[in-house]
């Protein structure tokens, strides 16, 4: 895994512009894999204003996101799918059909699963972004999830609802499931994109990065991709430095 460590969350997240941007310049139809939560706000502010003041065109590129909550309907302000609406689909000239996300409301939620993995078998990500959880998920892959994984409903430990809470009124409202694209749909994209910051994420910097590679880390599979990159600030990297 390629480590670059850089002062704080501004020049990470423009690194991670700089990246993401290079994928897109090259390939216009790219398909980009995204994420939500806290960590890629930056960069997707920095692709917006990318874009309105360089002309960068997402117009011809297909995205697959992570993951989203079983039970919340696309308009739910607190839905993955409104998370990308609002911080960066509707700020860039992306074509909203071509955006993808599991739909929350799937009345069948193995059917969506096999829905959504069969499609990402067909949109082979070129890059894929990604946060990393203080406990070393990546989506919500929680630690014991299978390496071989495919799209599937996992029940969210009581760490990640908690580190999710701060975004509902109540702890009682944060949907105890979720779907999320497996592991195994990660590690078939092209490229991978990390982006870790602030001292909580120290511990689980150290086993993606130095650990062991085991399912009790999640993160810990990605030492095994071919062309990944962490963007990382100081705090962050304060455990592989
Ligand atoms: P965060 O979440 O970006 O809000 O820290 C990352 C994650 O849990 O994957």
């Amino acid at each position: 895994m390629k480590v670059i460590v850089v002062k704080d969350y501004d020049a990470m997240s423009a690194k991670a512009l700089e990246i993401m941007k290079a994928v897109v310049v090259e390939k216009p139809n790219a398909v980009l894999g995204l994420a939500t939560g806290s960590t890629p706000l930056g960069l997707y502010a920095n692709m917006i204003k990318d874009c309105k003041e360089n002309g960068t065109s997402y117009k011809k590129v297909r995205t697959v996101n992570l993951d989203e909550y079983a039970g919340l309907d696309k308009n739910h302000n607190q839905s993955y799918a409104y998370f990308m609406r609002t911080n960066l689909f509707e700020g860039i000239d992306v074509d909203l059909a071509n955006t993808n996300i599991e739909d929350g409301t799937a009345k069948d939620r193995e059917k969506e699963c096999e829905r959504y993995s069969r499609l990402l078998d067909d949109m082979q990500q070129d890059i894929q972004l990604l946060g990393i959880g203080s406990n070393g998920h990546i989506a919500f892959n929680e630690p014991g999830t299978a390496f071989d994984s495919e799209t599937h409903i996992v029940d969210l430990t009581e760490s990640t609802i908690k580190d999710n809470s701060r975004l509902f009124e109540k702890i009682e409202d944060v949907p105890r499931q979720a779907f999320t694209m497996g592991l195994k749909n990660i590690m078939r994209a092209k490229k991978i994109l990390v982006l870790a910051n602030g001292a909580g994420k120290a511990n689980a910097v150290y086993g993606m990065v130095k650990g062991r590679v085991t399912e009790s880390v999640p993160a810990s599979i990605l030492q095994l991709h071919p062309d990944c990159t962490l963007v990382c600030d100081e705090a962050a990297a304060s455990k592989i430095v």
